[in-house]
C-alpha cells in the first residue's frame, strides 16, 4: 500500500508518498537524496544508518518511514556544513576518528545524541550516576557508542574525539 507522510528533515518539511514498507533509511537516501546516511547491514546491527529523531538516535534501517509523521529528523547533512562544522565533526577530523569514512555519518549522529544523553543525565550501563563525576570516562563513551561498528577499527580515535567534546 502507498501512504503519505510528512516530517521535518534538517529543518525543512518534507512530504512523501511511499510504499508503507519503505524504511526511513531508504526514504532519506532514495527519495530525498540525502546520501550522507549510510546503509551497512540494513538489519540493525552496524549503526551506519543512525539518524536523530526528536533528539534520540535510531537505526533508520529498522524504522518504517510512515511511522515518522510529524517527527523532527536530523541527518549528518543537518549537523554542520564544510564551512561551519559541528563541534563533533571538527573533533572527528582533529582526532582522525575514521579511516574509510563509511561509518562516520552514523558515528557522528550517534555521538551528538550521546552528548545530549549525558547532558540530560541518562545513565549508561557502565555509569549509574554520571552527574557525580566531572568528566565522562573513556569506558562510558565506548559503551554508549557500542551500537556503531567501525570495520577499520578507529575506535580509540573515535572515543578520543567524543570524550573531548563531552568534556
Ligand atoms: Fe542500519 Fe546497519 S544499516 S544498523
Amino acid at each position: 500500500a502507498v501512504a503519505k507522510v510528512s516530517f521535518e528533515v534538517n529543518g525543512a518539511t518534507r512530504s512523501l508518498e511511499l510504499d508503507t514498507r519503505t524504511t526511513l533509511l531508504d526514504a532519506l537516501r532514495e527519495h530525498l537524496k540525502l546520501n550522507g546516511t549510510k546503509k551497512g547491514c540494513d538489519q540493525g546491527q552496524c549503526g551506519a544508518c543512525t539518524v536523530i529523531v526528536d533528539g534520540r538516535r535510531i537505526n533508520s534501517c529498522l524504522s518504517l518511514a510512515v511511522m515518522h509523521e510529524g517527527d523532527k529528523i536530523t541527518t549528518v547533512e543537518g549537523l554542520g556544513t564544510p564551512d561551519k562544522l559541528h563541534p563533533m565533526q571538527a573533533a572527528f577530523i582533529k582526532h582522525d576518528g575514521y579511516q574509510c569514512g563509511y561509518c562516520t555519518p552514523g558515528q557522528i549522529c550517534s555521538a551528538v545524541a550521546v552528548l545530549d544523553e549525558i547532558k540530560a543525565g541518562i545513565p549508561s550501563h557502565v555509569a549509574d550516576d554520571i552527574t557525580a563525576r566531572p568528566r565522562v570516562t573513556d569506558m562510558e563513551v565506548r559503551e554508549r557508542m557500542s551500537g556503531n561498528l567501525c570495520r577499520c577499527g578507529a575506535y580509540s580515535n573515535i572515543a578520543e574525539a567524543i570524550s573531548e567534546v563531552a568534556g
